[in-house]
């Protein structure tokens, strides 16, 4: 598939897509949107990919939304393209296959905001992170008032937003933003080596697992433990929960198939 601001590679049941505008540090525009879009739905509809990873290059996964387009927005057209941002970044979260942010260099605003979206986000130790959009008289807009809230709690988030300030990768582990921190020049081995961990898990059992998890910020925990039981029950219905009890009992490695 070919793509204007996009790279895309699918090997051995990884599908890589590389934000690929790195004169302009791999900003976000609507055509990264459409885009990015369109290869979400082609993964979520291959089989044989089981897991995504979105990287950027070594200096930058994406410094945010690309500030030239919106200068002049009228509010209507914010609201139009941050409506399309939320639909990308929801999508990517929705994905029903463990996603992995590997970031280098800047990851800022909506570069922020697509890591956060992202599954599992693992870092070098040259990445910078943070939503300076108050800087420009505005807030996140692409879910990061939310997911980052989410993921490190309301005091910290607090912190973040208001202040807008860049912060680097020992910061970001150290907030749980990041699940991983390695040097820059192993980045993309440990990356690759997380991604085909992650490829050998049943995949009907990891997007459950993803759901629930997902469930588990939106509704009361009797539902979700209702939802967590049906869910557990139904998995007694695949082959892959066969064959991971039987190769534990036979004492081989599991293959699962996805079914
Ligand atoms: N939108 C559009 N273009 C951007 C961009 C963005 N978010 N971030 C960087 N660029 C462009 C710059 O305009 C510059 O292009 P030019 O060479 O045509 O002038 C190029 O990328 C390199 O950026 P530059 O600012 O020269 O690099 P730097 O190393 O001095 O600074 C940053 C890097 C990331 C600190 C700085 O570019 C920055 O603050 N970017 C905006 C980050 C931001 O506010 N993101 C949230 C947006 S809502």
């Amino acid at each position: 598939m070919d793509f204007e601001t996009i790279l895309y590679l699918k090997d051995s049941g990884i599908a890589t897509v590389q934000l690929n505008r790195p004169e302009a540090l791999n900003a976000i525009n609507e055509k990264v949107l459409e885009e990015l879009s369109v290869v979400n739905d082609y993964i979520a509809g291959d089989d044989d990919i089981r897991v995504l990873v979105i990287k950027g290059n070594s200096n930058a996964f994406a410094a945010g939304a690309d500030i030239k387009n919106f200068v002049n927005y009228s509010p209507r057209e914010a609201h139009q393209y941050i409506y399309k941002v939320q639909i990308s970044m929801n999508k990517l979260m929705a994905l029903g296959k463990p996603s992995i942010a590997s970031i280098a260099g800047y990851a800022l605003g909506g570069g922020c905001e697509m890591a956060l979206a992202c599954d599992i986000r693992i870092a070098a130790d040259n990445a910078l992170f943070g939503l300076p959009e108050i800087n420009l008289g505005i807030v996140p807009g692409g879910s990061g008032t939310q997911r980052l809230t989410r993921l490190v709690g309301e005091g910290k988030a607090k912190e973040l937003i208001f202040l807008g300030e860049i912060f680097d990768a020992k910061k970001a582990l150290d907030l749980g933003l990041i699940n991983l921190l390695v040097p820059a020049a192993r980045l993309e081995e440990e990356t690759m080596k997380l991604a085909r961990k992650l490829a050998r898990k049943p995949p009907v059992a990891i997007r459950t697992a993803k759901e629930l998890i997902h469930l588990s910020y939106d509704v009361d925990i009797y539902t979700g433990l209702m939802m967590e039981k049906e869910k557990f029950a139904y998995l007694f219905s695949t082959e892959d929960q066969r064959e991971g009890m039987l190769a534990f009992l036979e004492g081989r490695k599991a293959s699962f198939k996805g079914k």
